[in-house]
Order: structure tokens, then C-alpha cells, then sequence
């Protein structure tokens, strides 16, 4: 049997890159495997790295694991939790850290863009952060981390730390595999395609919010940036508008680019917009509906209860474990 291990931050409103990139590939990955453990949580201790309003970071918390549900994950098969209710998670954080190096950390692509923009005030826990989603995984023995592009470097250093860990002790933390999505993997800004779509992001117009309104949605759509060429093709490099709404449209039709393309070959830029604009709104609204009725069903507590507590259960005893091996305490 496998574990199946990947989070979420609550920061900004979940994005329509968070759903393609992540969350629809977590609920294909569970009904592709029966047999296996799927770990799934809400990475709150990730957000605060950040500054975050108080009520918005406890609305977006129960936001993300309402969403989970409504996208289609099976509660039953579905180790559901909030990270800082399961308080190892901080505790194998900084342990890890003592096992990561600060050239690592700088490395990160993620940082380096907050240095690059010249953010001030920057927290010592941004730095550290990749400690901290090492720990999430390791804790938990996944074998396999579905994430987007953006985390890939994470989940690589994550596989150096374990490694690291195991070489200097005993073979003690399982070293995962990240799981990228072959399309969608990294959904690009509706009005800026050189960029990643961010919940994060100043300008609405650029990206997809899961709460956002139907005819909003169409709206932005529509008023994607493309280019002059008028051939809907997949090029990333001179089409890059063109090419991000052809990768959301595949992965929402579930047909192939190729044969989109085909659909096309002889329409504008104006009829492929309009369809995408309609698939789009079509399948945020099922997925609206649903998260309507999980918020209304007042199940939300009890599947997070249970969740807290299978993943604590597990949790201590890694944690435990591994600070013996260390050396720390008095237990051997
Ligand atoms: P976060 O919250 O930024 O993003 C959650 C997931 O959504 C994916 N994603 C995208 N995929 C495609 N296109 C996009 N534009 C796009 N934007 C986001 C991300 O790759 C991710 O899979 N550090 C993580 C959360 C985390 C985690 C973990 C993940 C904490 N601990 C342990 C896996 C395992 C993060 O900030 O993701």
C-alpha cells in the first residue's frame, strides 16, 4: 500500500491553477488507486510565514477543506487535517532544519523571487519554510507528493534532507517521488502568461478564483491576453496566452490538445474563448454547487476531527522516533 501525501496554503482565494495543478489530479490519483492512503491537509503554518488577517486565514482554512470534498475526494479514504492541529509537524520542522543547509534554502527559486522584489521584512520562517514542508512529508512516510511545477524543488530538496538523515543515522524516513501533471502542471496569469497564475496576485483579471462569480469567470476569459497570430496552436514560446487557455481547456474537457486543436483549425480566437469561457464556468459551478452542500452539511468538523487524529497518531510516533535516533532525551 502507498501514501499519498500533499497541502495547501490558505493564502489569497484557491485558484483555478490550484484546482488543475493540484486538487483534480489529488481526486484522479485516489479513484486511479483504490488500495491506497491518501493524506491530505491544509498547510496554515505555511501561510503565517506572511502577514495574514486573523478571520480571512480561518475562512480560507475551512474554504480549502471544503473544496477538497466538493472536488470529489472520498472523506472515508481521506486522512483530512489542518497542519498546525497536528503539532509535530512544527516540532519535526526544526529538527529538520538542523539537517538542512542555509545554501539549500537560498537556492529556492520561491525565496529568491521575494528577494528579487525587494520585499521587506521578510520572516525567518519564509526562509526556513521547505524545512517545514520536508517535515510534512517526511512525517508521514509518502511515498508519493502530487504537486504542481512551482513545488517540485521543494519535494527535491525535501528527498536530499531524507536522504541526508538516512545516511548520517539508519534508513529511517521514506524518500518520496513528486507526481507532476504531464498538462497543467503550471497554469499561467490570464493577462500576464510569462507568469505563474498566484492566489497571491494584485490583479483579479489574471487569475481564476474557485469562489468567483460565473459570468466573472466568462468575463476574464475572454479577456485573456493572446496574440496576433490567429491560429489556435499549442507554442508556448510565441504563444503563450494561447497555449495556457489550451492546457485548461484539455485538462477540463479531459481531450487531448492535439485534438483541440483540430477542433479549431479553421475558428478564431473568439469562438475557442467563448467554448472555454462556457467549459470553464460549466465546471467551476458544479464544483460551487458541491462546496455549497458540503459547507450546508455540517460534516466539515467531524471529517477534520477524525483527520487530527489519525494523523497526530502517526505523526508522534515518528516524531518520537526520530528525535531517539537523533540522541535527544532520555529514551533509547
Ligand atoms: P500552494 O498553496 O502555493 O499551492 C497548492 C498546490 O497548487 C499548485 N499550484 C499550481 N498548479 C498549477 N498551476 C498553477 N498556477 C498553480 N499554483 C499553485 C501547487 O504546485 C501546489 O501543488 N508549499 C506548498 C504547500 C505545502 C505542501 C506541503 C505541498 C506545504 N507542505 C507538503 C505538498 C507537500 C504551497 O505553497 O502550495
Amino acid at each position: 500500500m502507498k501514501r499519498i501525501l500533499s497541502g495547501i496554503k490558505p493564502t489569497g482565494e484557491l485558484t483555478l491553477g490550484n484546482y488543475i495543478g493540484a486538487i483534480k489530479r489529488f481526486v484522479e490519483l485516489q479513484q486511479s488507486m483504490p488500495e491506497d492512503e491518501f493524506y491530505l491537509f491544509i498547510a496554515d503554518l505555511h501561510a503565517i510565514t506572511v502577514p495574514q488577517d486573523t478571520t480571512e486565514l480561518r475562512r480560507r482554512t475551512r474554504d480549502i477543506a471544503a473544496m477538497y470534498i466538493a472536488a470529489g475526494l472520498d472523506p472515508e479514504r481521506t486522512v483530512l487535517f489542518i497542519q498546525s492541529e497536528v503539532k509535530e509537524h512544527a516540532e519535526l520542522g526544526y529538527l529538520l532544519q538542523c539537517y538542512t543547509h542555509m545554501g539549500e534554502l537560498e537556492r529556492m527559486t520561491q525565496y529568491k523571487d521575494k528577494i528579487k522584489k525587494g520585499e521587506s521584512n521578510l520572516t525567518s520562517a519564509l526562509f526556513t519554510y521547505p524545512a517545514l514542508m520536508a517535515a510534512d512529508i517526511l512525517i508521514y512516510d509518502a511515498d508519493y507528493v502530487p504537486v504542481g511545477d512551482d513545488q517540485k524543488q521543494h519535494v527535491e530538496l525535501t528527498r536530499d534532507i531524507a536522504t541526508r538523515f538516512n545516511n548520517r543515522y539508519r534508513d529511517f524516513f521514506r524518500v518520496p517521488e513528486p507526481i507532476i501533471p504531464k498538462v497543467g502542471a503550471r497554469i499561467m496569469d490570464l493577462q500576464d502568461p510569462s507568469k505563474k497564475m498566484s492566489k497571491s496576485d494584485d490583479n483579479s483579471k489574471g487569475y481564476i478564483a474557485l469562489l468567483d462569480d460565473l459570468q466573472v469567470i466568462k468575463k476574464k476569459i475572454k479577456s485573456a491576453v493572446t496574440d496576433s497570430l490567429g491560429i489556435v496552436q499549442y507554442d508556448p514560446d510565441n504563444q503563450p496566452g494561447i497555449a495556457n487557455l489550451l492546457s485548461i481547456y484539455s485538462v477540463l474537457s479531459e481531450k487531448s490538445i492535439d485534438d483541440i486543436v483540430l477542433d479549431y483549425a479553421s475558428k478564431g480566437y473568439a469562438d475557442f474563448k467563448n467554448d472555454l469561457a462556457e467549459l470553464v464556468a460549466e465546471k467551476i459551478g458544479e464544483l460551487q454547487k458541491k462546496y455549497n452542500e458540503v459547507i450546508q452539511s455540517g460534516t466539515l468538523d467531524s471529517i477534520l476531527d477524525k483527520g487530527k487524529e489519525t494523523a497526530s497518531r502517526v505523526a508522534y510516533r515518528k516524531v518520537e522516533k526520530c528525535k531517539q535516533i537523533i540522541g535527544l532525551g532520555r529514551k533509547r
